[in-house]
């Protein structure tokens, strides 16, 4: 469905400053309906991938395919019109509207897209619910507790049900239950309509959510490894990884672990 090939992005280069590679030479396809993780310490180039897989960034170098279009050639108005119709984001720092309640932040995609007002509430009533947001739901985001706010931004990039969702670190707002509340929503959606999910994560329990997760250091893949039928083997598997890696703060007793 989406495919990167040589995917790079360099930074500055400008004014003296030495350029940096985010991202080097990546490869990547996302199946519909898959959920992939992506993991690697922080300034590895995860949400410097995640911008350019969305659209929001373009690459420096390196091609970008949807079902058979080169997204990196469309023009910023059909990028943007692309991004609506089929893609959905979860931002490390929610990028909720002010002026709206949370309740109508979520409604943004359904608005843009011309839906039924009755459509709209009822989805968006139906998703609060199953997070749990029934307490914030109605208060504007400065009134909002952070896991209100990233819960609501989540509802707001699934609310349409887009072919991808592309999430930073979604759950790293959220206590264990509303982190477990938030996960399966999201691959409620992935199972009713085929969504395919890219989730950006430094929890390991979080990626053993995920059928794959990629390994990301220095801008490249540094390995990828694959969920088998035992969760629990993957998440040791994904922990020896990680701890492998190095540059990770492993917090095993807050996951149980120890
Ligand atoms: N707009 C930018 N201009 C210049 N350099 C940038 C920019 N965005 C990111 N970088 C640099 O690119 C590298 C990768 O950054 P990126 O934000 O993609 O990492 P990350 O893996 O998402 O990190 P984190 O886990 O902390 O969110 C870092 O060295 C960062 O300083
Ligand atoms: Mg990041």
């Amino acid at each position: 469905m989406l495919e990167a090939r040589l995917l790079t992005k360099i930074y500055g280069g400008e004014g003296g400053m030495p350029p940096q590679r985010a991202v080097n030479g990546f490869h990547l396809s996302i199946h519909p309906g898959e959920w992939v993780g992506v993991m690697g310490p922080s300034g590895s180039g995860k949400t410097s991938l995640l911008r350019m897989l969305g659209t929001l960034d373009l690459p420096t170098s390196g091609e970008l395919w949807f079902r058979g279009r080169e997204l990196t050639a469309l023009s910023p108005e059909e990028r943007a019109h692309f991004r609506r119709c089929h893609l959905g984001f979860i931002f490390q720092d929610f990028r909720l509207l002010e002026a709206l309640t949370l309740r109508e932040n979520t409604w943004l995609p359904l608005v843009l897209a011309g839906e039924d007002p009755s459509v709209m509430q009822e989805r968006s009533d139906a998703m609060a619910a199953a997070l749990g947001l029934e307490n914030g739901w109605h208060r504007y985001p400065r009134h909002a507790s952070g896991g209100e706010k990233q819960r609501a931004a989540a509802i707001r990039a699934m609310i349409h049900r887009p072919d991808l969702v592309l999430a930073d670190e979604p759950t790293g707002n959220l206590d264990s239950k509303a982190s477990r509340a938030l996960l399966s929503a999201m691959d409620t959606l992935r199972q009713e309509y085929g969504s395919a999910i890219l989730m950006v994560t430094h929890d390991p329990v979080a990626a053993s959510r995920c059928e794959r997760v990629l390994f990301i250091r220095d801008g490249t893949l540094m390995t990828e490894i694959r969920r088998g039928e035992d969760r629990q083997d993957f998440l040791r598997r994904i922990l020896t990884v990680v701890s492998a890696m190095g540059g990770e703060r492993l917090d095993l007793e807050g996951m149980g672990l120890s």
